[in-house]
């Protein structure tokens, strides 16, 4: 288990960034949390660090987004997968086929229908206002190998 303190939402895009480096084609990033801890912030981040230009909005409204960069960016939020089916129809594992990287947000909601592999990534409000409480778990053989250098990375943002 790793952990990490943000201190503005700046940081967040950086630690988000930091995380970028360390994805490959096929993998799933599942960042939960409640409404406002983040995930979207933490989202900007990680798209610029993919390259991706276009500006990342919150995907409540649609519930996923595609994006162009280094590798291709599914923008996913499962908050309003109100059943199972809509989580079903939801079929990830085909969009990252295709080489894409996967940032599901409200990813506990989700998880339980996905691959086991995944980076898990938990937000939580800190003590300041502006304080962000991270805690990340690589699940899965596949994200095992990378547990040393996600702790690595986090290193830059110290509880
Ligand atoms: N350390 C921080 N990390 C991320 N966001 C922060 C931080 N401090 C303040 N904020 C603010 O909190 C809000 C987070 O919103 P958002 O990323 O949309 O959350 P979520 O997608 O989890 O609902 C933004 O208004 C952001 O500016
Ligand atoms: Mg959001």
């Amino acid at each position: 288990m790793i952990t990490a303190v943000t201190k503005s939402a700046e940081d967040t895009r950086g630690l988000g960034e930091a995380l970028s480096r360390l994805v490959k084609p096929g993998d799933i990033v599942l960042l939960s949390g409640d409404l406002g801890a983040g995930k979207t912030t933490l989202a900007q981040g990680f798209a610029r660090g993919l390259g991706v230009t276009d500006q990342i909005v919150s995907p409540t409204f649609v519930l996923v987004r595609l994006y162009r960069g280094r590798l291709p960016l599914i923008h996913a939020d499962a908050y309003r997968m109100d059943n199972l089916d809509e989580v079903t129809d939801f079929d990830l594992p085909e969009l990252l086929d295709e080489g894409g990287v996967a940032l599901v947000e409200w990813g506990d909601v989700i998880a339980p229908t996905l691959p086991a592999d995944y980076l898990d990534v938990a937000i939580e409000l800190g003590e300041a206002d502006d304080d962000r409480r991270f805690t990340i778990r690589t699940v899965g053989p596949r994200w095992a190998p990378r547990a040393a250098a996600v702790g690595a990375a986090m290193e830059r943002w110290p509880l």
